[in-house]
């Protein structure tokens, strides 16, 4: 082979402006006509495929020669469609909502097509400063004093992780910066109820804690913290000769959305000098709702709080509001400062590298700033009051029908319910219900997520899709009636 040939062969062919113009208005295209699709409800919500088939369409290597995008958007169709679940479906009532509300999309291929890395400041100075900007407005929305400053993170486990390293830093007086919690003579706890979502124990383990010294604090009967019993563990630890360190409320569990009663917590971690952090992952979003805003009294004598932006409130996945009352302390914990990334405005900017675990930023800020600009507040408080709604209306529904029952309140947007049919009770009762919750994610028409309370196995119907009317809350009631008829 000549060099010729060889350096033919393998030169750099890059897609060009063009190229990508006439692909991307063809994807833009699919995307708007997906959506379409979607709000008819023509797809299953579940996928159908079974483990292994996309792979098996796959080709085992990578292609060492240039294919045509038309082909590589025909696969993505004919191969990957098929195996997703359809969360954007309106008749998707599983998880949480992760909304992908269309004006966010487009912040977030601006995010991409800019292709900026927010090292510091310098490195995109817009990128900090409307990042800085919208976390303000996210700030005022959700009523939050003046006194909170905050950052955007990639998850709400990102950022509760954040929080316990900054919880175990200041009990600690800094021991990162000496012998670690090596040097630390007395083991640190943390509290959080048992009901709290599974990144608080991870964040609490990966932050140095050990599973050991995580107190699972028992709940009511709503499911929600009781205080009396968090004061009591936390006396007893003292009295073991541990150091109590930082508990973490949740404004809104996953199982049932019980809310934790943050003043009553706040008071006992002002006594005793304990990290407050709040994980208000889901329930976040209904602080844009000033009648909900009692849920978070209290929360001014909080350290840190997590909202994430994608869940409910529609930014496209992935988007942590993370709000801290001190960021000098944030700042000190998370800073790394190598020469490469110092510059002559360092004194007068903010460097987001300092608030998080990152060094390299997406531009996450420009799809909350186009949801917030492009729906507008008073459109996203009209969505989240249509949700609500929407689970009073099921919730009302299931307790009026014979051998239903909701088996939480709801304080949300999630319905938690059972169908007792007479005779059947503890696991036979569990198994049944997850055989039905099965057979409705089966069925295509709607999607729900099994789950255990009090030990027993209920379904939680979360509303909250943006795409999700009162129709589909209906139709939804309809399937799930209809499912048990033939589930026994
Ligand atoms: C209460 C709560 N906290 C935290 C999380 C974790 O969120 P992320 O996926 O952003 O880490 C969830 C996820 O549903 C949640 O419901």
């Amino acid at each position: 082979m000549s060099d010729t040939t060889q350096s033919a062969e393998s030169a750099h062919r890059p897609m060009s402006p063009e190229e990508f113009r006439q692909a991307a208005h063809r994807l833009v295209d699919w995307i708007a006509d997906y959506r379409l699709t979607l709000a008819r409800g023509d797809y299953p919500v579940q996928s159908v495929v079974t483990p292994g088939e996309v792979k098996a369409q796959l080709s085992p290597a990578a292609p060492e020669h240039p294919q045509p995008v038309d082909a590589v958007i025909e696969d993505f169709i004919k191969t990957i469609v098929p195996g997703m679940t359809h969360w954007q479906h309106p008749s998707f009532f599983g998880y949480f909502p992760g909304n992908s509300t269309l004006p966010s999309l487009l912040g977030d291929m601006l995010s991409s097509a800019l292709g900026v890395i927010g090292l510091s400041w310098q490195s995109s100075p817009a990128l900090t400063e409307l990042e800085s900007q919208t976390v303000t407005w996210m700030r005022d929305l959700l009523g939050l004093s003046s006194q909170w400053t905050g950052a955007l993170q990639d998850t709400a486990s990102t950022a509760s992780l954040v929080a316990m390293i900054c919880a175990r830093e200041r009990l600690t007086h800094y021991s990162a910066a000496a012998g670690g919690l090596q040097s630390v003579n007395q083991p640190l706890v943390v509290y959080a109820s048992a009901q709290a979502h599974s990144s608080i124990e991870k964040a609490a383990v990966l932050a140095g804690f050990g599973r050991h010294y995580i107190r699972l604090i028992k709940t009511d009967e709503q499911f929600a913290l009781c205080p009396d019993a968090l004061a009591l563990a936390i006396q007893e630890d003292r009295a073991n000769g541990l150091l109590p360190c930082a508990v973490v409320a949740t404004t809104g569990t996953t199982s049932t959305t019980a809310m934790d009663p943050i003043a009553a917590i706040a008071a006992i971690t002002k006594r005793e000098g304990l990290w407050l952090h709040v994980d208000a992952a889901m329930a976040g979003s209904a602080m844009l709702l000033p009648e909900f805003r009692h849920y978070w009294d209290g929360i001014d004598g909080a350290d840190s709080i997590v909202v994430n932006a994608h869940k409910w409130l529609g930014v496209v996945f992935d988007c942590s509001l993370y709000f801290v009352r001190d960021e000098q302390h944030l700042i000190r914990v998370m800073s790394t400062n190598p020469s490469y990334l110092q510059s002559a405005v360092d004194g007068e900017v903010i460097n987001y590298r300092d608030w998080g675990i990152p060094l390299g930023r997406r531009f996450r800020a420009l799809k909350l700033w186009f949801l917030l600009r492009t729906e507008g507040v008073a459109s996203l408080r009209a969505r989240l009051r249509r949700d609500l709604a929407n689970a009073q209306w099921l919730a009302e529904a299931v307790r009026q029908a014979p051998s239903w029952r909701v088996v939480a309140p709801v304080l949300l947007q999630t319905v938690c319910l059972r169908h007792e049919p007479p005779g059947l009770h503890g696991e036979a009762l569990d198994e049944y219900t997850q055989r039905w919750a099965a057979a409705v994610n089966a069925s295509g028409d709607a999607y729900v997520t099994p789950s255990k309370v009090a030990g027993a196995w209920m379904v939680r119907v979360s509303i909250g899709a943006h795409l999700t009317e009162r129709q589909h809350v209906e139709k939804l009631w309809a399937t799930l009636q209809a499912v048990v008829g033939h589930t026994r």
